[in-house]
């Protein structure tokens, strides 16, 4: 029936694995808008999630980086951290092979992406899958964007590749949510670890939510390392969704930067039907 929700999410793996030293009060917050997320996608009847996020050296390695891949598994296990760390049991997150099958054959009429039969989801999927499938009851198709190590894809091709999800999202006769994660500034696993530059963080929610894609294509590596660190790249994923819904304007859910998860906290709805 195609797509009938779309937005993004923040997975830090702070949110679980620390996530009682946060402000208590901001933390419920950020709880109460992942729920209204879960929620609207629950009420759009949602068959299927396309998740595309940035994971972190956990399947992909620089031995063959893909610089998009879209899993075909049965089902797949998450998370491959300690669950004692992360705070989310480890689990079978059920999928839909057919339904992957024929999004990458209408993807790869133009965009070439690689395909996976295994893939083990880091915390990149596991946080915004705990809060969004507590139950995991609704079929996850895992979409990948190297963000993690350069050369990385073009901005230019990461919204075509929205478009084309789109595209097979929409010649797709199930109901499909469309989520992307991760993006805004971090500095992770660095002695800056903690930092936030809210700022740069207003702007990207700003443009995103407002579809502006000449100033969403013109972010760049370079830029986007001096002010939002390495876990900046992923932007790409946010940028995925952003073109995969540019025909609609969106909402910021949740905005709050919160050091001790490393990262700003965003949650955004950047499409519903
Ligand atoms: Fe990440």
């Amino acid at each position: 029936m195609s797509l009938v929700y779309a937005g993004t999410c923040c997975h830090a793996p702070g949110i679980t694995s620390r996530g009682e030293q946060a402000d208590p009060e901001i933390r419920k917050q950020l709880y109460e808008a992942f729920d209204r997320q879960r929620q609207a996608i629950e009420n759009a009847h949602t068959e299927a999630i396309v998740m595309v996020s940035s994971e972190h050296f956990a399947n992909f390695f620089m031995d063959n980086m893909p610089t998009y891949a879209i899993g075909m598994a049965d089902e797949y296990e998450g998370p491959i951290e300690d669950p004692d760390w992360l705070k989310i049991d480890r689990t079978r997150i059920p999928s839909n092979p057919d339904l992957a099958l024929r999004i990458i054959k209408q993807v790869l009429e133009s965009v070439d992406v690689s395909y996976a039969q295994e893939w083990k989801f880091d915390h990149g999927m596991a946080v915004p899958l705990h809060f969004l499938t507590p139950d995991y009851d609704i079929p996850i198709i895992p979409v990948n964007i190297n963000c993690q190590n350069p050369p990385f894809s073009p901005l230019g091709r990461t919204w075509e590749l929205g478009k084309a999800l789109r595209r097979a999202i929409d010649a797709a006769p199930e109901k499909i949510a469309l989520i992307g994660t991760g993006g805004t500034s971090h500095w992770p696993c660095t002695p800056d670890s903690g930092k936030i530059n809210e700022k740069w963080d207003r702007k990207l929610l700003d443009d995103l939510i407002n579809k502006r894609k000449q100033d969403l294509l013109a972010y760049s590596d370079e830029e986007t390392y001096q002010q939002a660190g390495p876990g900046g790249y992923e932007i790409r994923t946010s940028i995925c969704i952003a073109a995969a819904t540019e025909d609609q304007t969106g909402e910021i859910w949740f905005f709050e930067p919160i050091p001790i998860y490393s990262t700003t906290c965003c949650i955004t709805t950047l499409y519903q039907k």
